[in-house]
């Protein structure tokens, strides 16, 4: 069967109008990967079913194109003709690339000189008008909200709630694809705690078993750990650089009623985890996405949680292509030979 996104594949669990004309860049259907190789690293012989659901191939490169799809569908069928968010970069891109598709003006907020090169050139190749600020992420949504009160503009960041309603179909495609059941963990970064909601409000809805929550902070930017708004967030993670998510409320209810852990981990671990989902399955993330795998790590280590014989769900929020300057920064420097074949067979002896 063709695929034409998320929207048209769970049309009746959306609550979208019958006459609304879909904005659709096919975005959704990502593969779950069993990832072997990092379970037996993460629970040596437990027999731990560890899957993979990447995000980063959508078709922006994140996690964030299931709820733009809806929120641009709902604003161009409200008769919206601008749209506007703040972002750490993602956000910014997908609402970018189908505003564009629709023929929206598009404004994005972010913070200067903390969003990932990949990012910044996507939305601006989508003819975005990217607004740098001398501020967080959440003073740039502080903006947003307060513009879209005065002018007739529309708000697609997370507090819109077409968003999670768009975003809760990962929740559906990951059941789908564990052919009707639910994982028993579910693990995933937490920024702005949209995703951790709709994942939530998704796993509710289709009603086919529900996993634990487990949610993974950066340590230096993690309010709902700690219980406290960070006035200025850190982290190598930019996209996760926030310091009050706006679906605070949300996700204490997610973690809550699924049973669910919330931890922050350090941006060590953080890289950890991205160098081992690489190194090992082949999988190449910004740093962000890792926060989920390095949370599920430390549970298991901590003893928080007993990996035995269950099955986990990580999500991969955002390709590795969008940070290629942290890629890089982590790596060594390749090797330089001359043209030769005699080089070459000289540096595979080893010398
Ligand atoms: N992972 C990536 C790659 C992200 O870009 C984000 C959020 C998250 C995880 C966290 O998701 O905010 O729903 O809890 N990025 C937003 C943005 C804030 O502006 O692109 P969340």
């Amino acid at each position: 069967m063709r695929w034409n996104g998320v929207i048209q594949k769970y049309r009746s669990y959306l609550p979208f109008d019958e006459d609304v004309q879909i904005i659709s860049l096919n975005e959704g259907n990502t593969p779950l990967i069993k990832a072997d190789r990092l379970a037996e690293i993460i629970a040596p012989k437990a027999n731990l079913q560890l899957y993979l659901k990447y995000e980063g191939l959508n078709p922006t490169g994140s996690f964030k194109d299931r709820g733009m799809t809806a929120a641009i569908t709902q604003a161009v069928h409200e008769g919206a003709k601008t749209v506007i968010c703040a972002s750490t970069g993602n956000t910014a891109a997908s609402a970018a690339a189908y505003a564009a598709r629709a023929g929206l003006r598009c404004l994005v907020l972010v913070p200067e000189g903390k969003i990932a090169l990949g990012k910044l050139a996507a939305s601006l190749a989508y003819g975005a008008e990217v607004i740098s600020i001398d501020g967080s992420f959440d003073d740039g949504l502080d903006m947003v909200r307060e513009i879209v009160e005065r002018q007739p503009i529309a708000l697609v960041n997370s507090v819109n709630p077409w968003r999670l309603e768009g975003q809760k179909t990962g929740a559906f495609e990951i059941i789908d694809q564990l052919d009707g059941r639910s994982p028993d963990w579910h693990c995933l970064p937490v920024g702005n705690a949209g995703n951790i909601s709709a994942y939530w409000m998704g796993y509710k809805q289709y009603d086919k078993g529900r996993p634990r929550i487990l949610g993974g902070q950066a340590a230096g930017s993690a309010p709902i750990v700690t219980g406290k708004v960070v006035e200025k967030p850190e982290t190598i993670a930019t996209a996760i650089r926030i310091g009050n998510p706006a679906r605070w409320r949300q996700a204490l209810e997610a973690l809550d009623e699924s049973g669910g852990i919330i931890t922050a981990v350090t941006d060590d671990d953080i890289l950890a985890s991205w160098n081992l989902l690489a190194k090992t399955e082949g999988v190449f993330v910004e740093p962000a996405s890792a926060t989920g795998i390095a949370a599920l790590k430390q549970q298991i280590e901590m003893g928080a949680i007993d990996p035995t014989n269950k099955t986990a769900v990580c999500i991969l929020t955002g390709h590795g292509l969008k940070d290629p300057g942290t890629a890089v920064a982590q790596a060594t420097d390749p090797h330089t030979l001359p043209a030769t074949i005699e080089a070459l067979e000289k540096y595979l002896a080893g010398s």
